[in-house]
């Protein structure tokens, strides 16, 4: 049974007008599409622009060490206590302990591998989102590396394999170079897991991005950008239906997702960067829950814009001036800026305007020009190569397969089944094709070296993305693809009642994969689906 009008506004705590249009759902409450509920931090929040950004650390590959010459990565999954809101403390869960995790540099089709340490109280499991990596490797949601004493794990759901306190995995890199991320994906929690803390970047690098003459070292930024909300002793918020972790959701109000009101930048409330008067790389990464960002700089008296070199899966073919950039959760966005010409304390200013309750949008980050400085740094006309850019054709798709991702009434009041096999109190559940993922059936079982079209629909904004497989955008409700669909894609923001067509070509490793809608609390509500590459 499909839910109300009444029932989705309810869920989604939208409010204001909305509209259907042809059977659509149109929330106008986020014009542009956020769905969720704001959860407002408890206690002053800080003041814009006077943490300084802190540059996540780089994770220490050794180079070679692992079995068969293969790169090496110890990481620790642990608890700690840091200072995110100035003069208050913060209890996280963090790779090493840190938010985000350390910035681990891989290299293009040489193996590495990742040992995940777990000194957690609770099963975690790490996946590589964007990587290109065999299925006992892809953090597949069961497969858990159970925290010190726990021999079982007390979820249900399809079956995995569960390791104790260790884990190695093995990640082939056999793709372009990109930007990655890594973070907790654990069967109904992952939400929660990486609201803590538990998410971190991912560069894949090759010699080919390397001769381009982009800039590098410090002029090549990650900016990880996560909404949280704190409570008045500096903890954070979650508004998860059990505290005990005894099942998995949220509370009703949030069924639409978790959106915090303060957004943190690598782990900073709105940071301050200074820069010098040179062109920077920004690799942008929208690690937020449930909140998407349709990003403009400010700079300096007028707009600035983007040269855009990349998206999710690696370069693009040729730079892209844009005036703004959209990224939806778990989207990627390699941007160049140039604070070129810009007179010493020039301030430009990351803002985000898609969020309706704060007039002017939501101020994200500032760079301040500090010095003058030599810039060797270029933008080439010819980023990737044409051939890795090279345009599927239609004519070798073998089958074409939809996914509708839908909320799903099942009978209200509790009929409704978590992935847990329990009821969420709303009787509601997320899902795709209206499957629940405790079935374990798979949605689709595509052939390796076979090219299919897939056509994504959706009910409200649902950020689809697809492990294992890259995508080239063909079409959006009917028409050209958007700015955001530009280069290979692992991720693609739907907002409300939109339709996406893709091609893909069925690649890499056969085995079990999972799809899901990457607004987190989606996720663990059931909007994940089995697929097997045969
Ligand atoms: Cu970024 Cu399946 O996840
Ligand atoms: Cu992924
Ligand atoms: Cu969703």
């Amino acid at each position: 049974m499909r839910a109300s009008r009444r029932q989705v506004l309810g869920i989604l705590g939208v409010g204001g007008a909305v509209a259907a249009t042809g059977g659509l759902w149109r929330a106008a409450g986020s014009p542009v599409g956020s769905t969720g509920a704001l959860l407002r931090s408890a206690g002053p929040l800080p003041e814009r622009f006077r943490v300084p950004l802190p540059i996540p650390r780089e994770a220490k590959v050794v180079r070679g060490r692992g079995p068969g010459g293969r790169d090496r990565v110890e990481l620790v999954a642990r608890e700690s206590e840091f200072e995110i809101l100035p003069g208050r403390h913060t209890r996280i869960w963090g790779y090493d302990g840190t938010f985000p995790g350390p910035t681990i540099r891989g290299r293009r089709a040489r193996a590495l591998d990742v040992v995940l340490r777990n000194e957690l109280s609770v099963p975690t499991v790490l996946h590589l989102h964007g990587g290109q990596t065999p299925p006992a490797s892809d953090g597949y949601p069961t497969d858990y590396v159970l925290p010190q004493g726990v021999s079982e794990p007390t979820v249900m759901g399809p079956q995995g394999t569960s390791t104790s306190v260790t884990r190695t995995y093995e990640f082939p890199l056999k793709q372009r170079a990109a930007t990655l991320w890594y973070h907790d994906h654990a069967m109904d929690f992952t939400a929660p897991n990486v609201y803590r803390g538990l998410a971190g970047m991912f560069v894949v690098e090759d010699e080919q991005d390397a001769a381009l003459g982009l800039p590098t070292g410090e002029r090549d930024l990650p900016l990880v950008i996560a909404d949280r909300s704190f409570g008045a002793d500096g903890d954070l918020l979650y508004p998860a239906l059990f505290a005990d972790r005894r099942g998995p959701g949220v509370q009703s109000r949030f069924m639409g997702g978790v959106l915090g009101d303060v957004v943190l930048v690598n782990g900073a409330p709105w940071p301050v960067h200074e820069v010098d008067a040179a062109r920077y790389r920004l690799r942008v990464l929208n690690a937020s829950s449930a909140r998407r960002y349709e990003l403009v700089l400010d700079g300096h008296g007028s707009a600035r814009p983007f040269v855009q070199v990349g998206s999710d899966q690696g370069l693009l073919e040729r730079p892209l001036q844009r005036g703004s950039i959209v990224v939806a959760q778990g989207e990627r966005s390699d941007v160049v800026v140039d604070f070129g010409g810009l007179p010493v304390g020039a301030r430009v200013t990351l803002r985000d305007t898609l969020d309706p309750d704060v007039v002017g949008g939501i101020l994200i980050l500032q760079f301040v020009v500090a010095r003058k400085a030599a810039d060797e740094s270029r933008v080439p006309e010819a980023l990737a190569s044409a051939a890795s850019m090279r345009v599927i054709d239609p004519r070798e798709v073998t089958a074409t397969r939809s996914f509708h991702f839908q909320l799903r009434a099942d009978g209200g009041g509790g009929g409704g089944r978590s992935q847990h096999g329990r009821a969420h109190p709303s009787g509601h559940l997320w899902t795709v094709n209206g499957v629940t993922f405790a079935s374990g059936a798979d949605v689709a079982r595509p052939v390796l070296g076979t090219v299919e079209r897939w056509r994504f629909t959706t009910d409200v904004h649902h950020p689809v993305h697809v492990h294992a497989l890259r995508m080239q955008v063909v079409g959006r409700n009917g028409g050209d693809p958007r700015g955001g669909d530009l280069g290979w894609k692992d991720t693609i923001d739907l907002r409300p009642g939109e339709v996406v067509e893709v091609l893909t070509r069925i690649e890499g490793y056969r085995g079990r994969y999972v799809m899901h809608c990457h607004n987190l609390e989606h996720e663990d509500m059931a909007m994940m689906v089995n697929f097997t590459i045969v």
